[in-house]
């Protein structure tokens, strides 16, 4: 590894666009059919993972789903969970935000409860052995209605002491977040705060309904909202923290080369934007090889990676005095690292 790939892989930093079934690379859903007598539409591990060229998200969406029914069983889920925890892990993640997507295992005949338990067993083992912290986020399936989000909702609530947002998901445009502007209120005066996909695909006035509709208090990509200067403004002055995913957008064609990502741009703006994988098994790269990547297509300085790392805490859902002790350990981190050279070698 280059120097500059090691000083990224022990930054401390913490992951906030995680959904954890998008954690599941093909080896593992290929144990995973066999162990459960699950076909999976792709006859072999080479050939699943040639599947993975997608012109937008619903091409991405639409095999997530597919390979997603493999998991079926609690152990399925603290599997998953705990292979990526391992992987964010190696990569300096200290503290992680997980989305999970309940509706698409209930609808399977899953229940909720083997979908949370198994998830949530691995992130107190992780918790317990290695310190790594984290929350859960239950997302809503956009594409889905809002009786079905209701009733999702409700039956998060024995559950609701792991639970500690709200979010949305899935395929984006002609599903605004004005659809769920009721659900979300419910989940908001049950003590939910709210996080929402918008200006990934979808327009800027996506992400000024995530804010006004759903009071979201941070937005999952928000690659758009940099068409509107207003909404721009906005962004900053509130401190809204944009959890951007560099090679997801490269990969769903958000973004036509990396070269191009409006993360430096974000940056400059004084937007408080962060690094995240997203599906990192099905995108190319987990945390830190995003950071990587931004790195090299971009020119991120070390100064712009430890602001990165820095806003990941700062943007989490950690309180204050946890923020402060994870800001202060990149701040040693990198005052022990000798400045490295521009080429990065
Ligand atoms: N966008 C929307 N929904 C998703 C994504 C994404 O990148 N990944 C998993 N569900
Ligand atoms: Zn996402």
């Amino acid at each position: 590894m280059t120097a500059i790939a090691d000083f990224i892989t022990g930054l401390p930093k913490a992951e906030l666009h995680l959904h954890i079934e998008g954690s599941l690379d093909p080896e593992l859903a290929f144990d995973m059919a066999w162990r459960n007598g699950v076909q999976l539409g792709h006859p072999s591990i080479e050939a699943l993972r040639a599947a993975y060229a997608f012109r937008n998200l619903q091409e991405f969406l639409d095999l997530y789903y597919q390979c997603m029914k493999v998991l079926r069983r609690e152990q399925d889920f603290f599997d998953l969970t705990w292979a990526y925890l391992s992987k964010a892990r190696d990569q300096g993640v200290r503290h992680a935000e997980i989305f999970f997507d309940p509706q698409a295992h209930t609808a399977r005949g899953v229940t909720f409860d083997a979908v949370i338990e198994g998830i949530w067993a691995a992130l107190r083992q992780a918790e317990a052995e290695w310190g790594l912290s984290s929350r859960l986020i239950l997302c809503f399936l956009r594409h889905l209605d809002e009786a079905s989000a209701f009733a999702t909702l409700e039956e998060s609530r024995p559950w609701r002491h792991c639970i500690a947002a709200v979010g949305l998901d899935s395929s984006e445009v002609g599903h605004p977040p004005s659809k769920f502007t009721r659900v979300f209120a419910k989940a908001r005066a049950e003590g939910l705060p709210a996080v929402a996909h918008a200006g990934e695909e979808g327009p800027p006035a996506y992400v000024r309904e995530a804010l006004d509709l759903l009071q979201a208090v941070r937005i999952d990509h928000g690659n758009r909202a940099l068409e509107d200067d207003d909404l721009v403004r906005r962004l900053v002055a509130a401190k809204i923290p944009l959890t951007v995913c560099p090679l997801s957008n490269l990969r769903l064609c958000v973004v036509d080369d990396l070269i191009h990502h409006p993360l430096k741009r974000m940056l400059d703006l004084g937007l408080m934007a962060t690094v995240n994988s997203d599906d990192p098994a099905y995108f190319g790269g987990y945390v830190a090889d995003n950071y990587l990547a931004v790195h090299k297509a971009l020119g991120l300085g070390r100064g712009d990676l430890i602001r990165l790392a820095r806003n990941s805490f700062e943007a989490s859902f950690l309180d204050p005095a946890a923020k402060g002790r994870l800001m202060a350990e990149v701040d040693a981190y990198a005052a022990a690292w000798p400045v490295i050279s521009p080429s990065g070698s």
